[in-house]
């Protein structure tokens, strides 16, 4: 036989037969939108390595809120900056603090969007690690209680889910603890079970303002040639209560989201993490990648892998994409 008999071209013909036949579609209802908050008013500061993201004061984040409950997105997740930053991280769960203000104000005048909050100490430390230092180690258990109340008070405040990101022992069933011995039994936690320590949290650290002060996070996030320890973590924080599991980043670790997928009945978040958006913005505006296919590609293989939630910077630019088609 010289010519062939099945010919996969047939149905790649036009943009309509490929349409047809499409595996993956992203959704608007897929996306989750991170923002960075700060205290005060008035303040909108770019992130310059973060093209169209700012940090903004609680005022200007409640007009993006509505700006992104507009174009249809149904969450956004939040980080704080404080103004002040202790050993014990004492901001992280202050009654007034940056983030439980920033809640309150935003479930007040929005409602109807989640709101998620990313629950980690290292924006509230000195030193800038995730938890409590002893010596110059990381100290798990302290910090699991610290992560605890901090968890409790984004509830208490008006959070409509809780992520812990800090990659202590135990941080779930700690927060999952504290919440249903004070009444937040409804409050679910999406916990970014597999996080590794990548070199793709660069730019959100200059936006978050959260880079360790000594020494690298590789003693509690996970080492990134692993993938069954990442099964492990996972099967961990689901036994601990989680009900959204996460793999953190998402495009350099696909294969994980996709065996997390297999492997677990939960939902999946992929986190399509700083330097990865970073990297295709970079390179669009050198005019080396066309930035709306890269986006949108991107994008689109995270979910192709596995992932039922993706948090992503691109999210208000993939809702106008979608819009436009
Ligand atoms: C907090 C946290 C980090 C990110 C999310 N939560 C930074 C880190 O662990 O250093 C990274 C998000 C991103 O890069 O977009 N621990």
């Amino acid at each position: 036989m010289h010519y062939p008999l099945y010919r996969p071209r047939r149905l790649r013909k036009s943009e309509e037969f490929r349409r047809m036949i499409r595996e993956t579609r992203l959704s608007v209802d897929d996306l989750v939108s991170p923002l960075f908050v700060v205290p005060g008013k008035n303040v909108k500061k770019p992130i310059s390595s973060m093209p169209g993201n700012f940090q903004m004061s609680t005022d200007f984040i409640v007009e993006e809120v509505r700006k992104i409950k507009g174009l249809g997105i149904p969450a956004v997740l939040l980080f704080g900056i404080p103004d002040s930053k202790d050993e014990s991280a004492s901001g992280a769960f202050a009654k007034d603090g940056i983030i439980q203000t920033a809640v309150a104000e935003i479930k007040n005048a929005v409602p109807d969007i989640i709101v998620i909050t990313d629950v980690c100490l290292c924006e509230y430390t000195s030193h800038g690690h995730c938890g409590m230092i002893r010596g110059t180690e990381v100290d798990n258990d302290p910090s699991i209680d610290i992560l605890a109340e901090t968890g409790l008070s984004h509830a208490v405040a008006g959070a409509d889910m809780v992520a812990p990101s800090a990659m202590m022992d135990g941080q779930v069933f700690a927060i999952r603890k504290a919440l249903d011995q004070n009444g937040y039994a409804g409050t679910p936690i999406m916990a970014y079970s597999a996080k590794y320590a990548s070199c793709f949290y660069g730019p959100f650290r200059e936006a978050a303002e959260s880079a360790p002060q000594f020494g690298d996070r590789k003693t509690y996030q996970m080492d990134p040639p692993n993938s069954n320890e990442a099964m492990r973590e996972i099967a961990l924080d689901i036994e601990e209560g989680a009900d959204i599991i996460m793999v953190k980043p998402a495009l350099p670790y696909l294969d994980v989201i996709q065996r997390a997928k297999d492997m677990f009945d939960l939902p999946v978040a992929a986190y399509n993490v700083s330097g990865e958006f970073s990297m295709i913005k970079a390179a669009a505006k050198l005019g080396w990648i066309d930035g709306d296919r890269a986006m949108m590609e991107a994008v689109t293989a995270i979910k192709r892998a596995g992932a039922d939630i993706i948090i992503t910077y691109f999210a208000p630019e993939i809702a106008r994409f979608l819009q436009d088609q």
